[in-house]
């Protein structure tokens, strides 16, 4: 896994299928620009954007400045040349349907290039599919059918493509389109996006795993008590209800960002960081999680769903009354699970996901909670200046994907005085503050990475299957025992209480609200 400057001599042609909608318009072409202006993106470069709808290369090109002064991590600078340079390099072709649309794209493509003398070499392509998930096949056997894919061994220009989720709604749909796809690409060509491994905090879990010593020998089940997983959202399901209705919490979040965030966590280090490498070892924990039975799965699931409410002062109406959901949903907006890896470093850790929609605040962490030690030798305060007696608390070790990304480790001191009493503290990590800088956004980290053709931060085809095959057990034993039940839960709350009893019948708790802060605050009383 390289991140270097691209030496391309070569052009590229970026073409970007859902050109005109709200992916593409707030992340990609914002990712893009920035790229650009970092001098990151090679120097013969084109992006050409398709949808259904007719667009001139004018207005699609004032869309996407709009969207570049909106959602762009760096904002031009008023009259700057780059954003000019930049928009002078996308256009916009209409495919409103049909094999000869792809035939007038293939036309059109050809001649970016022809027009410039300069350019001798033969354009590699990236086709980047962010439309809804029913277009991915037909635009990739399209895109087929009219020649626009070369073998994946040809040695004058490449192809790739980058596909957004779902990748299938199921193990059997994802079979079915893994098999449809490799009909006209080979697998090294298909590059199956999960944004947050575009994430710095979630590169870093490998750094920090990998590129140390002292963290790596604790990291396993002698040492482990258990790992918490959480992935909330503020938000709730708003436009996306339609999609989000057939889906659920379990499909949007858990079968790829929680998977990927629990496959770098427990996977075992890899021979080197080359992409087969890392991948061939993030398979085989999700070839490893246990499968639950329909026993398990009413013990070790928690659904919910969230009704009327507030957040920040404004009103959220109940999922059920979301626009697009559709009348006495039982689609879970919150999900909390309980599981196993069963191999030799994690037998008998519990592993306790949980992500939903309006909760409390947005939300991404990995909590790895260490064993108490052996002894309760000392008195300990949990809570500032109250002690609570010789329960010991257990260090803790925090990766904070977002906000305020960085990492905690909790210890014990003593305080100051006669009695040997402990207080727990943080060591912190802060990214914003030792790098003074925010970190890039995935898409750019993503979309580099493609044109370079490092696909190790990509989904490959048996990471997609094995996940959909653990999460496929659970969704059908819910439908099998129509009895288990969704509670509800309230807009800006932590989610349903019976997410707290899977927890609390093990002994164990969520870490709560107010260690989620990072604030090392000093002592009171
Ligand atoms: N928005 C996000 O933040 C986000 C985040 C992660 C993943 N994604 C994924 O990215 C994809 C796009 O999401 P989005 O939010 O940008 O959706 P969106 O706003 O609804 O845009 C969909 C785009 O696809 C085009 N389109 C729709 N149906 C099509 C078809 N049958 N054939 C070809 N083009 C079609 C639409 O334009 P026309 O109607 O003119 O064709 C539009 O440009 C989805 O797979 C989504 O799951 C989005």
């Amino acid at each position: 896994m390289t991140h270097t400057t691209p030496k391309h001599v070569q052009p590229i042609t970026l073409v970007i299928f859902g050109a005109s909608g709200d992916l593409t318009r707030r992340k990609l072409i914002p990712a893009l620009y920035v790229l650009y202006k970092q001098k990151l993106l090679p120097p013969a470069l084109k992006i050409v954007g398709t949808a259904r709808r007719p667009l001139s290369d004018e207005a699609f090109r004032q869309q996407m400045e709009e969207g570049i002064r909106a959602f762009s991590r760096i904002k031009p600078q008023p009259g700057e040349p780059e954003l000019k340079a930049f928009l002078s390099l996308l256009y916009y072709i209409a495919l409103p349907g049909g094999e000869g649309d792809y035939r007038q794209l293939r036309e059109k493509l050809d001649s970016l290039y022809a027009a410039e003398a300069s350019e001798t070499l033969p354009d590699s392509r990236l086709y980047y599919l962010a439309t809804p998930p029913e277009a991915f096949w037909p635009i990739i056997s399209n895109l087929g059918k009219a020649g626009l894919i070369t073998p994946v061994d040809d040695p004058q220009r490449w192809t790739r493509v980058i596909i957004e989720k779902p990748f299938g709604r199921d193990l059997q749909s994802a079979r079915e389109l893994n098999q449809k796809i490799h009909t006209v690409l080979d697998e090294r060509q298909v590059f199956r996006i999960d944004h947050y491994l575009g994430k710095e905090t979630v590169q870093n879990i490998m750094a920090f795993r990998f590129g140390n010593s002292i963290f790596e020998p604790l990291w396993n089940r002698r040492y482990v008590d258990h790992v918490q997983i959480t992935v909330a959202e503020k938000v709730p399901v708003g436009r996306r209800a339609g999609y989000y209705d057939k889906a659920g919490a379990l499909r949007d979040m858990v079968q790829n960002h929680l998977m990927q965030l629990l496959a770098l966590t427990a996977m075992e280090p890899p021979a080197s960081f080359q992409d087969k490498a890392v991948r061939d070892e993030k398979v085989k924990v999700l070839k490893a999680l246990q499968i639950m039975t329909p026993e398990q799965v009413a013990k070790f699931t928690v659904r919910g769903q969230y009704t009327a409410g507030v957040i920040d002062g404004q009103p959220v109406p109940a999922y059920q009354d979301e626009p697009g959901v559709a009348k006495g949903s039982r689609t879970e907006t919150y999900v909390a699970l309980k599981l196993f890896v069963d191999n030799w470093r994690w037998s008998g850790v519990p592993f306790y996901l949980r992500t939903g929609k309006a909760l409390k605040m947005r939300l991404s962490e990995i909590n790895i909670v260490y064993t108490r030690p052996p002894l309760a030798l000392f008195k300990h305060e949990w809570h500032h200046g109250h002690v609570e007696g010789d329960q010991i608390l257990p260090n803790r070790l925090t990766l904070r994907i977002q906000p305020d990304e960085g990492i905690r480790l909790r210890f014990g001191l003593k305080v100051p005085g006669p009695e040997m009493i402990l207080h727990p503290q943080e060591m912190e990590f802060c990214y914003s503050k030792v790098f003074n800088a925010e970190p890039p956004e995935a898409y750019e980290r993503l979309i580099l990475d493609a044109i370079l053709g490092d696909s190790t931060l990509f989904i490959r085809q048996d990471e997609v299957e094995a996940s959909w095959e653990f999460v496929d057990a659970i969704i059908a034993a819910w439908q099998e025992q129509l009895d288990l039940p969704i509670h509800p839960y309230a807009p800006g709350s932590w989610g349903p209480e019976a997410a707290d009893r899977l927890m609390e019948r093990d002994g164990r708790h969520w870490i709560p609200e107010d260690q989620h802060s990072g604030q090392n605050e000093p002592r009171k009383g």
